[in-house]
């Protein structure tokens, strides 16, 4: 009980770029942990230990849907034992892909693979003309789309669109300058000297730019039983380029209004795509994760870059707007230090045209995407929706992945229908954000303009006006994070993915881990402090109502180890995690149409075998688990340095599609030097090449469905 984890040694290394952002959230609201802490506090004096505790939290049946009936950690509680039908894999530290005796994998739609001719894969480095006609780099959020059909269920199994997210790039493998060089990661892109004034190669910019965004390739399955990228006219890349149009409260305001668009209704680009959403209406949502480093400000920062990090270095994250041609200044307005009288003269809002939800037609190769800023403002993760009910509102959520922010719901002010839905329905309505109780309800806290704090006037003499007042929605929006520390909204260890029981309804998140709790944060009765391998939480909406306002919640899982201290996890029935079940950092999260729980794992590469607190996890994984009896079992490991991104099957369930992305990210500069990547990270083309981030196609030998 006395293992004291050190903070400093199981962050991750590189906070910008590859992880969250640093941390801004000073508000003094709850932790999650600290409500945890209570609640298993309060258990630990009436069972007498930690043990105890844990496994009367996961056993507790506080949800009001809940599948365990019991405080019992036994295995067979449920109705359905048998959902798991592989059998576990082991950790692995293999630089490949494994999956269970029965299954298959093949890659598909790699970084660099033309989108017009996919008989091509560009070869390294790529110009920026052929990234803008090639699959992106660092695939995320993953989905598959039936060519026709709308319900996920039914449709096409053999033939649709894959639709992939671009979290960010990796310029050590991108440039001429870098390739086969013994180069750090800050020494790679070609910087130009002219007289004391630095710029890089626009080309190498325009690269990484076009390396962003999200991709849109037709797969189908071949006759021998693979599946291939085949040329489609709605083949599309969107980059960080493409031009966006404003939707929901905030376009048109001033917040918005920059020299591109000075009627504050459109933008440039989607940047750091992390995972992804579907709506109802069968289009894709992009979310924008950490945008706010790809921007620097030389001048002091208002509160809508401040409480995000927008940087404030000598240049931005990739330093784009070093480029030495600016078309249209593409790129130098990321660096947005006001420079002219006014903002439609310059780019200092910019970056208030990202970190939002951007909304795209893949089935329209013509569509322009839209950013729906009704969903709110922050790092956004991804989305996940209830299916809606046929004249219900619609109702969604979101979590902001950094360290202590929050979970947010949407519920649309009008109602679904499936014959009109459509992308109007993001553009009105609540935004709610999460206050997790100890007692194990919950509240969904209104994000509106004249509610509870968030007016014009301060509410208490002497608060400063700037930093605690609101103007419209549209302000209440744009500063989200502000607007949800005021409401007291719960501090969370980094919220990722969301997925939503189709059979119960419960909505499940993952809470991937938190390296900034405090010893104050965590001392005596927490047993997780700091947090290093995350945590999943689930809820159920008062009488299973989506749009309740009250919701009851517990632990469906803690994530861990099976050393028996502080970083032990449990699994879903409350028994200690074990070599078949153990894993940390959940990220990834997607519930079937039996109910299994697929768990995909991001340990930063900067950890993932190599720090003590993490090394018996192997490569990042991803996990089944049986809500019905509570096991988990591993199911999938991946390649050296990557992680596992993005799970859906097709309709039938017979191919699963999910994502590798950063393969090889911890190959050293030496192995770059000495020019011999075998083993160390050259996932799948092997040989001495780069890792490359892919989709990967999982199918069972004998055609049945994934997991059973
Ligand atoms: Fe991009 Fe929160 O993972
Ligand atoms: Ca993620
Ligand atoms: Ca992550």
């Amino acid at each position: 009980m006395s293992n004291k984890i050190d903070n400093k040694k199981i962050g991750p290394a590189f906070d910008h770029g590859e992880g969250d952002e640093a941390l801004s959230n000073l508000s003094k609201n709850d932790h999650f942990g600290d409500v945890l802490e209570r609640r298993i506090s309060r258990r630990a004096a009436l069972k007498g230990g930690l043990s105890a505790a844990m496994l009367g939290l996961f056993g507790s049946g506080l949800s009001g849907c809940n599948v365990f009936e019991s405080s019992s950690s036994s295995s067979s509680t449920g109705s359905n034992p048998n959902l798991l039908g592989f059998r576990a894999i082991p950790v692995s530290e293999l630089d490949t892909v494994v999956v269970p005796d029965g299954y298959k994998w093949q890659y598909l739609a790699p970084w660099g693979q033309s989108i017009s001719n996919p008989d091509v894969v560009y070869d390294l480095p790529l110009t920026g003309a052929q990234q803008a006609d090639a699959i992106g780099s660092h695939h995320d959020g993953t989905h598959f789309y039936p060519i026709e059909g709308q319900d996920p269920y039914e449709g096409s199994s053999t033939d649709g669109l894959l639709v992939v997210n671009h979290e960010y790039v990796e310029p050590r493998y991108m440039h001429a300058s870098a390739i086969g060089q013994n180069l750090t990661r800050s020494q790679v892109p070609t910087y130009i000297n002219n007289e004391g004034k630095v710029s890089r190669v626009a080309d190498e910019v325009l690269t990484e730019m076009n390396g962003h965004g999200v991709s849109v390739v037709r797969v189908q399955r071949q006759l021998n039983g693979d599946w291939k990228v085949v040329a489609d006219f709605r083949n599309r890349r969107i980059t960080a380029l493409t031009p966006m149009q404003i939707s929901g409260p905030v376009r048109g305001t001033d917040f918005v209004k920059t020299k591109y668009s000075p009627d504050g209704t459109m933008t440039r680009g989607t940047i750091n795509n992390c995972a992804h959403g579907v709506t109802p209406w069968n289009t894709y949502l992009a979310a924008e994760e950490n945008w706010a480093g790809y921007f620097r400000n030389g001048s002091e920062r208002p509160r809508e870059q401040a409480r995000y990090g927008v940087g404030t270095g000598a240049q931005s994250r990739y330093g784009w707007e070093l480029a030495d041609q600016d078309p249209n200044e593409a790129y130098s307005r990321f660096d947005v230090t006001p420079k002219a009288a006014t903002a439609e003269q310059d780019y200092r809002n910019e970056p208030n045209c990202f970190g939002w939800i951007v909304e795209i037609d893949p089935f329209d190769p013509n569509s322009t995407p839209v950013k729906r800023t009704h969903l709110g403002r922050f790092a956004h993760e991804g989305v996940v929706f209830h299916t809606p009910n046929e004249g219900e509102p619609i109702v969604l959520y979101s979590g902001d992945d950094a360290r202590n922010e929050y979970i947010y719901k949407f519920v649309s002010a009008q109602p679904y229908f499936k014959a009109t839905a459509g992308g109007h329905l993001l553009d009105s309505g609540t935004l709610y954000v999460a206050k997790f109780n100890d007692d194990g309800t919950g509240e969904w806290l209104p994000l509106v303009y004249g509610v509870g704090p968030l007016v014009s006037q301060p509410i208490n003499q002497g608060e400063e006006r700037d930093c605690h007042c609101f103007q419209s929605q549209a302000d209440v929006l744009m500063n989200t994070r502000l607007a949800a520390d005021l409401v007291g909204a719960t501090k969370m260890d980094r919220p990722e993915w969301g997925a939503v029981d189709p059979n119960t309804r419960q909505v499940y998140f993952t809470l991937t881990n938190n390296t900034s709790r405090t010893n104050e944060d965590t001392d005596k009765a927490n047993p997780r402090g700091p947090n290093p391998h995350g945590h999943i939480i689930r809820w159920t909406e008062n009488n299973n109502d989506p749009t309740a306002t009250r919701f009851a919640w517990d632990i469906f899982l803690m994530a861990g180890d099976n050393s028996g201290g502080v970083t032990q996890g449990t699994d879903a029935a409350g028994n200690p995690m074990t070599d078949a079940s153990m894993f940390s950092s959940p990220d990834g999260l997607w519930i079937d149409k039996e109910s299994r729980v697929w768990i995909q794992t991001d340990q930063s590469e900067s950890v993932m075998n190599t720090n003590p607190v993490y090394s018996m996890m192997g490569n990042n994984a991803m996990l089944a688990a049986n809500p019905y009896n509570g096991e988990v079992r591993r199911f999938l490991t991946g390649p050296l340095g990557q992680e596992i991104t993005g799970v859906i099957t097709t309709p039938d369930q017979t191919s699963m599609f999910i994502s590798i992305q950063h393969p090889g990210a911890t190959i050293s500069a030496s192995d770059f030097g000495a020019n011999n990547l075998a083993g160390k990270g050259n996932w799948p083309f092997g040989g001495n090449n780069y890792g490359r981030s892919a989709s990967v196609v999982i199918t069972k030998e004998d055609g049945g469905i994934i997991g059973s």
